[in-house]
């Protein structure tokens, strides 16, 4: 009789203990609900004015920037840049410099050394980008900003 009782008690306390349990976890599912309202839904992007390095770092030729999806081009004192991102449907194009062309492995477009839409979906040329010197001699990117193909940058 005394062992039957125990084993009630038993039970009693398990499905007492679900229960309970179960309205801590609801609670809880409520309260990071409520926590994460008042997070705000932002995307952060990274600015449009940044600098890339000092001209003098910056080698003779084509250096792409992958952390600013970009390609820098250096010819002596001059510098332009040009946006790597394809304007079909924002891929990385890819310079090959046996061709003298950005391809874009997505779609198959291509675009001359100067950005320009050569083949496929892609409707419109790379951007260029303006280029000025910060105080503390870096080169900076406005890539809020675009500029004809003829821009060039002197140090
Ligand atoms: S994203 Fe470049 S061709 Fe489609």
């Amino acid at each position: 009789m005394a062992k039957e009782k125990a084993r009630k008690v038993t039970r009693r306390f398990f499905f007492g203990a679900l229960g309970k349990g179960s309205i801590l976890v609801a609670l809880l599912a409520e309260a990071i609900g409520a926590i994460k309202a008042f997070i705000p839904k932002v995307l952060y992007e990274s600015p449009s004015k940044f600098k890339i390095g000092f001209p003098d770092d910056i080698p003779e030729g084509i250096t792409f920037l992958s952390e600013n999806k970009l390609y820098i081009f250096r010819e002596g004192d001059d510098f332009y840049a040009i946006s790597a991102v394809c304007t079909h449907l924002y891929c990385i194009v890819d310079w090959k410099p046996d061709r003298k062309e950005f391809y874009c492995s997505c779609h198959g477009s291509i675009f001359s050394k100067d950005g320009i839409n050569l083949t496929g979906p892609a409707p419109r040329p790379l951007p260029w980008y303006p280029l000025s010197l910060a105080p503390d001699g870096n080169l900076v990117i406005d890539s809020s900003k675009q500029v004809s193909l003829d821009y060039r940058f002197s140090i």
